[in-house]
């Protein structure tokens, strides 16, 4: 079961953006894919749970009566977004367990600095240098004016990081991740240029995942659902069944789970759930 995971030390550098939008893609492909959090804080179950059911589901990790995270049954395809800040033994147990990693950085001095030594450290993994682990960066709200999107492919250029697109800053992104979709739930025609976007990082985990391009392939939403998506944030409902079996690398993943987390956020799983 393939797996990638979304990565950077920098906090808001768009790393829940791209993992909600690469588990659509991927469900849009006909993928029974999980999307989890790898800390306890689990912010894109909100997301999830706002997801209307006419787009294609995506499953959150389930939670059993130990507390303890689990992929549901059946799932094929696992999407992780991670917190920012991983790095040390929780990064190198990510990366035991990922097929791909991808880095989202904007383009400032710190936040290329940070995407840097992120880099860096993914590097120094026996799985990631041998490419067993595929790893790429992806640009990150690039203002079309500007000549962000040539300074980052630069940038990635010089240190040798694979430059997997770059994203522009785009309202529509703000949008629909707060209404539990993604532009690939949306009508194709009203975002062409974004969509346009994806494909060079779509292009690289297609064959890491066993999906096929074009990538662009979704379901045309009817109308009217879309605009009630988008004025009433009405909760999906609680999740899927409990998992009796789980796949083999989501299972290998749920040891890393007491140790993927973050001070306070502890806390915060255990009693908001
Ligand atoms: N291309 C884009 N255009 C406009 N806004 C964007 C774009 N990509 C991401 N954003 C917005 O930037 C903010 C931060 O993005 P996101 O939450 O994905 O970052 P993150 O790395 O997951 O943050 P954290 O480290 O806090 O988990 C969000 O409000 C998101 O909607
Ligand atoms: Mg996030």
């Amino acid at each position: 079961m393939p797996v990638v995971a979304v990565v950077n030390r920098k906090g808001g550098s768009g790393k829940s953006t791209i993992a909600t939008h690469l588990a659509a893609w991927m469900a849009h492909q006909g993928c029974a894919v999980m999307l989890g959090d790898v800390d306890r804080q689990q912010s894109t179950r909100t997301w999830l749970k706002r997801r209307v059911p006419s787009v294609p589901a995506i499953l959150p990790w389930t939670i059993d009566q130990k507390n303890v995270l689990k992929a549901p049954s059946g799932v094929t395809h696992v999407v992780l977004d991670t917190p920012g800040g991983l790095q040390g033994f929780e990064l190198s147990r990510l990366v035991m367990q990922a097929d791909a990693i991808v880095i989202p950085v904007c383009n400032s001095l710190f936040d290329r600095d940070s995407a840097a030594s992120c880099h860096a450290e993914l590097l120094a993994h026996p799985r990631v240098s041998s490419g067993r682990c595929k790893l790429g960066v992806v640009g990150m709200r690039i203002d079309a004016r500007t000549r962000g999107a040539e300074t980052l492919r630069q940038w990635a250029q010089e240190r040798g990081m694979p430059f997997w697109g770059v994203l522009r800053e785009a309202q529509v992104y703000v949008k629909t991740v707060e209404n539990g979709l993604t532009l690939f739930d949306l009508p194709a025609s009203a975002h062409e240029a974004d969509l346009q976007q994806w494909q060079p990082l779509l292009a690289q985990l297609a064959p890491v995942m066993h999906l096929q391009l074009p990538a662009t392939a979704r379901l045309q939403v009817p109308s009217e659902e879309l605009a009630s998506a988008f004025s009433a944030l009405d909760p999906a409902p609680e999740n899927p069944p409990q998992a009796h079996i789980l796949p083999a690398r989501a299972k290998a993943l749920m040891p890393a789970q007491g140790t993927l987390v973050h001070g306070d956020r502890f806390a915060s799983f255990h009693t908001g759930k």
